[in-house]
C-alpha cells in the first residue's frame, strides 16, 4: 500500500472539476483517506515546490497555486503513486494522453489542473506539508 498526494489546483476548482477528479480516483479503486478545500498560504506552496526554487517558472507556479482555493487529497492503494501520476498525465497537457485528467481537460502547462507526487519519497514529504495533522485513516 502507498499513500500519495493530489492537489487540485485553482483552475481545477474554478472549473468545477473536483467531482470529476475524485470520481476517477475512486473508480480506479484507490481510496481517498484525506481531503480538504482551502486557500494555500505562500510559504507552504514554496515549500511544496522547493525542488523548483531555481527554475524560471517557480514564481509563476507559486502565484498560480495561491490565486484561489485548492483541494488537497490523500490517496491510498496498491501502487497509488504511479497509478495517480499516470492518471493525471504528462506535465504539458499537449503531450498528455487522452483519458488522463490533463489530456482530457487541460491545454496549457501553466494551468494543468492537478499536482501529484512524483515518487514515494516526494509523497511522504508533500503529505506532511498539506496534512500536518495526519490522516483520518
Ligand atoms: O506537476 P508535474 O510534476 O507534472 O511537473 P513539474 O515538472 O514538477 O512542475 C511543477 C509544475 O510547475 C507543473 O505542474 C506546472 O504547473 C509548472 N510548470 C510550468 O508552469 N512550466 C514549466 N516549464 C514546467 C512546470
Ligand atoms: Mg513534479
Amino acid at each position: 500500500m502507498e499513500t500519495t498526494l493530489v492537489l487540485i489546483k485553482p483552475g481545477g476548482v474554478e472549473r468545477n472539476l473536483i467531482g470529476e477528479i475524485t470520481r476517477r480516483i475512486e473508480a480506479r479503486n484507490l481510496q481517498i483517506v484525506g481531503m480538504k478545500l482551502f486557500a494555500a498560504d505562500r510559504a507552504r506552496v514554496e515549500e511544496h515546490y522547493s525542488e523548483h526554487r531555481e527554475r524560471p517558472f517557480f514564481k509563476d507556479v507559486c502565484d498560480y497555486l495561491t490565486s484561489g482555493p485548492i483541494v488537497a487529497i490523500a490517496v491510498r492503494g496498491t501502487n497509488a503513486v504511479k497509478a495517480i501520476r499516470t492518471m493525471m498525465g504528462a506535465t504539458n497537457p499537449l503531450e498528455a494522453t487522452p483519458g488522463t485528467i490533463r489530456g482530457d481537460f487541460a491545454l496549457t502547462i501553466d494551468d494543468n489542473l492537478t499536482h501529484s507526487s512524483s515518487d514515494a519519497e516526494a509523497a511522504e514529504r508533500e503529505l506532511s506539508i498539506w496534512f500536518p495533522e495526519g490522516l483520518a485513516k
